[in-house]
């Protein structure tokens, strides 16, 4: 049997995505709350996670969510929209009481499903994701708890994360696949009045999305919405907050080649950064 740890340990803010799209929400999260420490783990050798099944985007999360927690941080954030739909509740309930029942994963999806309810007017709302998000239908039942007045379309986006993996989300070769997958979620439903950046990686293509989308349609990247309900977790829960250090320090892991990780993710977060790299 496991033994109870007998003080509770202090450490970081734990930020994991599958690569780059969480620097998005980090972002956000930073600016509402710099006091705190946080440490950032991308998975990019095994991006994009959002075509991979269930199995292994719970495996790689599972991964990562330890080495988070070996590396001293008390509450972890799952800021991949695939990994909170496919790995977040598993971790949650059969996962967390085995490795250490006094710390915390949460999820993306949630606090974004919550915001919907007073923005839509038609109360018909759409979803881009990756195909792995849409699949589990995380959004249309979390969405469906909540507001059940709302009709939720969800799209996937499959080309979506590649282009920004590969950095080629500025280029003009991404205006068709942005266009495309805009076309196809207008087509099945008209009235949509609000469309959800379901994962993390879109805002980088934000510009191009805004473009090709018609004007009265209300775009939600989801950063600022997930940063409001941390800090409102941190006021409901002071024995978490009391465990975060407060130094407002950062530091950055990869799977993948630091030297490549440092030049794309000064992009999404406008500093120069140095990261580390880990195994998982
Ligand atoms: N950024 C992630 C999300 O929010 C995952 C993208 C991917 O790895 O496919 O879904």
């Amino acid at each position: 049997m496991l033994s109870k740890p007998t003080t509770l340990s202090a450490g970081p803010i734990g930020i994991f995505d599958s690569g780059y799209g969480g620097l998005t929400v980090l972002r956000q999260i930073r600016q509402l709350m710099p006091q705190y420490d946080y440490l950032y783990l991308g998975d990019n050798a095994r991006a994009p996670y959002g075509t991979r099944s269930f199995e292994v985007v719970y495996e790689f999360t599972l991964q990562a969510v330890r080495r988070l927690f070996d590396m001293g941080c008390p509450l972890v954030v799952l800021a991949c929209n695939t990994a909170s739909a496919k790995a977040l509740r598993t971790i949650q309930q059969r996962d967390l009481p085995q490795i250490d029942a006094s710390r915390r994963v949460l999820g993306v999806i949630r606090p974004t499903a919550e915001c919907v309810g007073d923005i839509s007017k038609t109360r018909h709302i759409g979803i881009f994701a990756t195909p792995g998000t849409i699949r589990s239908q995380t959004y249309d039942i979390e969405i469906g708890k909540l507001h059940p007045d709302i009709t939720v379309t969800g799209q996937s986006c499959p080309m979506w994360v590649p282009l920004i993996e590969n950095g080629e989300f500025n280029s003009d070769g991404a205006d068709f696949f942005v266009q495309k997958y805009i076309d196809q979620l207008l087509s099945r439903d008209a009235d949509i009045d609000t469309i959800i950046l379901g994962c993390t990686h879109y805002p980088l293509l934000y510009d191009k999305i805004r473009r090709h989308t018609p004007k009265h349609i209300q775009l939600i990247p989801q950063g600022e919405y997930v940063a409001r309900s941390l800090a409102d977790y941190f006021r409901r829960h002071p024995e978490m907050e009391g465990r975060i250090t407060q130094n407002g320090g950062i530091r950055f892991l990869t799977t993948e080649q630091p030297s490549q990780f440092n030049d794309n993710a000064a992009m999404f977060l406008g500093e120069s950064i140095n990261a580390e790299h880990a195994v998982l």
